[in-house]
């Protein structure tokens, strides 16, 4: 592929209609996408409401390209921000005026991970890269280089890997002789540790644990929750799809947090703080997609969605 054409994003909106319904985009708003990816959701909140803007955001800027290209037909009602979802409450506009509304669709693109150059995936011979954007350590960098405790914590606690200390000595071990640079090397590290029954499903939890730690996803999303919020008007509504459990929590414990009338300590008996709540829920549990969603579209399985709206 070359340098200057736009990649094939193509992406199916996760909860793409309950999403916007949720958002619920309207009178001339402005309206954050904070991973536009292939524009999936973007263009169901253009076409939602025709005289709302959006500021279309992706730290990656192939997916920017795409997006650009995917939203063409709106043009004039899209501004493009290559930055990370948290930075965007740095944009001018967003500061002077605030926004209406904000989605985020967390973790990486079908296209992020259908490239083997961009390193996200398992297949042999691929880098072991996982940037969205192309600064920073790659994965490769961090097998190489990082202690064998911090690569412990990475597989225990975003792989949820049972046999985390065991995995990270033996990546230590290896890179000893060889340096880790395709996803070979990772797959026989995993292998050798979790025994010849390692499946897919295992090989792709050490990867998304490392992609997780690459891009600093969840230090991304407990930055972007409170700024987004403070960048709400009034009665602004902010939608998160998430795929990971810890991810999910970071986005519950947070919608819950504004949602709470008291912030008394808990200790004290009665309430003196006569506090309002920030916000309400829109979503008491997450919202998943249905089987037939599911059955059409894989990506979409472990997809957990709330929302949360600004007091008016
Ligand atoms: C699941 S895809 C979004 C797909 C999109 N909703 C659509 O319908 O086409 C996630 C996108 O978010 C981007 N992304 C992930 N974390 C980000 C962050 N912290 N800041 C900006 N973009 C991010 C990824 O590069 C990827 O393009």
């Amino acid at each position: 592929m070359s340098e200057t054409t736009p990649p094939d994003f193509h992406h199916v909106p996760v909860l793409g209609p309950r999403s916007v319904e949720l958002l619920d985009p309207r009178d001339g708003g402005l309206y954050v996408d904070g991973t536009v990816g292939g524009g999936g959701h973007a263009r169901l909140i253009l076409e939602h409401c025709p005289d709302c803007r959006l500021l279309a955001v992706d730290r990656d800027p192939r997916a920017l390209a795409a997006a650009r290209e995917a939203l063409a037909p709106w043009a004039d009602r899209v501004r493009f921000l290559q930055v990370r979802f948290d930075d965007v409450v740095d944009d001018l506009e967003v500061r002077d005026r605030g926004i209406d509304g904000a989605l985020l669709d967390l973790g990486i693109s079908s296209h992020q991970i259908d490239v083997d150059a961009r390193g996200f995936t398992f297949r042999e011979g691929a880098p072991l890269d996982m940037r969205m954007a192309s600064q920073g350590p790659t994965a490769a960098d961090l097998l190489n280089t990082a202690a064998p405790e911090e690569l412990e914590r990475i597989f225990r606690t975003y792989g949820e890997e049972r046999r985390a200390r065991a995995l990270a000595r033996e990546v230590a071990r290896r890179r000893e002789t060889t340096p880790f640079a395709t996803s070979e090397h990772l797959v026989a590290a995993v292998v050798r540790v979790l025994g010849p029954r390692t499946d897919a499903q295992d090989k792709a939890r050490i990867f998304q644990a490392l992609r997780i730690a690459v891009n600093g996803e969840l230090e991304a999303l407990e930055a972007a929750l409170p700024a987004l919020r403070d960048a709400l008007r009034a009665g602004g509504t902010l939608v998160v799809i998430a795929y990971h459990s810890l991810e999910d929590r970071i986005v519950k414990n947070a919608f819950r947090e504004w949602s709470r009338t008291c912030v008394c300590p808990p200790e004290l008996p009665v309430c003196v703080c006569r506090g309002a709540a920030l916000g309400s829920l829109l979503t008491r549990k997450p919202e998943r997609p249905t089987s037939d969603e599911v059955d059409a579209n894989p990506r979409a399985r472990s997809a957990l969605l709330r929302a949360w709206r600004k007091a008016a």
